[in-house]
């Protein structure tokens, strides 16, 4: 006899309270435990929330599960990196973690501290903190991966043809205008500008050989990084908007590890929020039948909000990362084993910049303390709160 099924709804209902409840994951994982079904809309789900069974069952069924390739990564030469065939990943993944590790990330943090400084300034009627962060982040990355700043010839072409692709979501294919737009940016991008960059490292290490897996997978890194690292800065402005004390502390400069725990904190109650893979072929795990085809949730801000690992878990609490750092089987915002991010340098660089400058200001939040996100499931959720700086006398 086949196992059966894990419990939970396959219902429309619970469908929609999936998108709209930001609790709905932790409340079915409480009514059934850390293995349920659930639905989003015509895609069967299997949701893993313990990331101690989900290190296992990628670890024990790793031939029989799959990347879960978004649209986006059809318009992209050889695949995006993170649903990259095994053969072209072994190539590739190490070259891209090379080229987004710290002596080159490092090089563009002059700019960063430069332009931050800049942008932030202007944030002083309250806004949506999003788009003006969007933009700081892209022009911060942008440097980063191609060396782009004021003064290198083909900043405006690039920045004119990069909004074909900037304007999309990670489920809509690019259109004629988007696939001429990435056609123009990869001639524009053959003959990088010079300097230390992502995109002059894996030069580099292809032997000067530049080729459309590689140009195409740092574009695609430069709008997906710009989305994931703007979705964490716009936590940090509401966290510590939220609780000036943190910023207090900041200010005295005792120390030096609090920005880093900002970070992590941030990205424990926020910012950390699913990996998704596929069924390649049916298989059992904990005595529960997984479907091919179906998908499989691993639902990393349910484990990150589990209170056997962590004291109050929905408080906002930097110190809780005080001593040794939690084990990946409890904390995991970067993803777990394959594909997991190649990013956090990235991240810790725009993020503790961003931290450093705040204090120069008060934040003053203003409307609702609740978060809200786009009408699909793999939408991220956001602070609703409208955001304006006040210079510090
Ligand atoms: C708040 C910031 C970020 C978070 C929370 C985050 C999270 C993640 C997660 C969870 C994965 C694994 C996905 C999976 O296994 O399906 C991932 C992969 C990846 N991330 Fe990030 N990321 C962030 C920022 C960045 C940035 C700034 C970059 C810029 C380089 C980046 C580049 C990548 C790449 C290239 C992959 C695929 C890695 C591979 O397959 O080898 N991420 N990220």
């Amino acid at each position: 006899m086949p196992a059966p099924l894990p419990p939970g709804s396959l219902s429309l209902f619970s469908s929609l309270r999936a998108i709209r409840q930001r609790s709905f994951y932790r409340e079915e994982a409480k009514k059934h435990g850390p293995i349920f079904k659930t639905t989003q809309f015509h895609h069967r789900v299997i949701c893993v929330a313990d990331l101690a069974l989900a290190h296992r069952l990628l670890r024990e069924q790793a031939s029989a599960i799959a990347p879960c390739p978004q649209d986006f990564s059809k318009d992209v030469t050889g695949d995006f990196v993170r649903f990259m065939a095994p053969m072209n990943y072994k190539l590739y993944g190490p070259m891209f973690r090379r080229a987004f590790a710290k002596p080159v990330v490092s090089a563009s943090t002059a700019f960063a501290a430069r332009l931050i400084g800049e942008q932030l300034a202007l944030m002083t009627v309250p806004q949506d903190p999003h788009k003006h962060l969007t933009d700081l982040t892209r022009q911060i990355f942008a440097r980063i991966l191609f060396g782009l700043e004021p003064g290198v010839p083909i900043l405006e072409k690039f920045r004119s043809a990069y909004a074909a692709l900037a304007n999309k979501t990670m489920s809509q294919r690019l259109g004629t205008a988007g696939l001429a737009a990435l056609a123009d940016l990869r001639s524009m991008l053959r003959t990088p500008p010079t300097g230390v960059s992502a995109i002059n490292d894996m030069a580099q290490q292809l032997d000067g050989t530049l080729n459309d897996t590689v140009i195409d997978n740092l574009l695609f890194t430069l709008r997906i990084s710009t989305n994931d690292a703007t979705g964490l800065l716009v936590w940090i402005l509401e966290f510590l908007g939220r609780d000036p004390q943190w910023l207090d502390q900041l200010r005295k400069k005792e120390d030096p590890t609090l920005p880093s725990r900002i970070i992590k904190e941030s990205l424990r109650l926020a910012r950390s929020e699913f990996l998704y893979r596929k069924a390649a072929q049916e298989f059992e795990f904990e005595n529960f039948r997984f479907p091919q085809g179906w998908l499989i949730r691993i639902c990393i801000a349910e484990c990150h909000r589990d209170p056997k690992h962590f004291t109050n878990p929905d408080t906002f609490n930097p110190d809780r990362f005080l001593g040794p750092p939690p084990s990946d089987q409890i904390y995991s915002p970067f993803g777990i084993r394959d594909h997991a991010c190649s990013g956090p340098e990235f991240t810790a660089l725009i993020a503790t910049l961003v931290i450093e400058e705040l204090q120069n200001y008060d934040i003053v939040l203003s409307g609702p303390a609740t978060a809200q996100r786009g009408f699909r499931h793999w939408s991220h959720w956001r602070p609703s709160s409208k955001v304006a700086l006040r210079p510090r006398s």
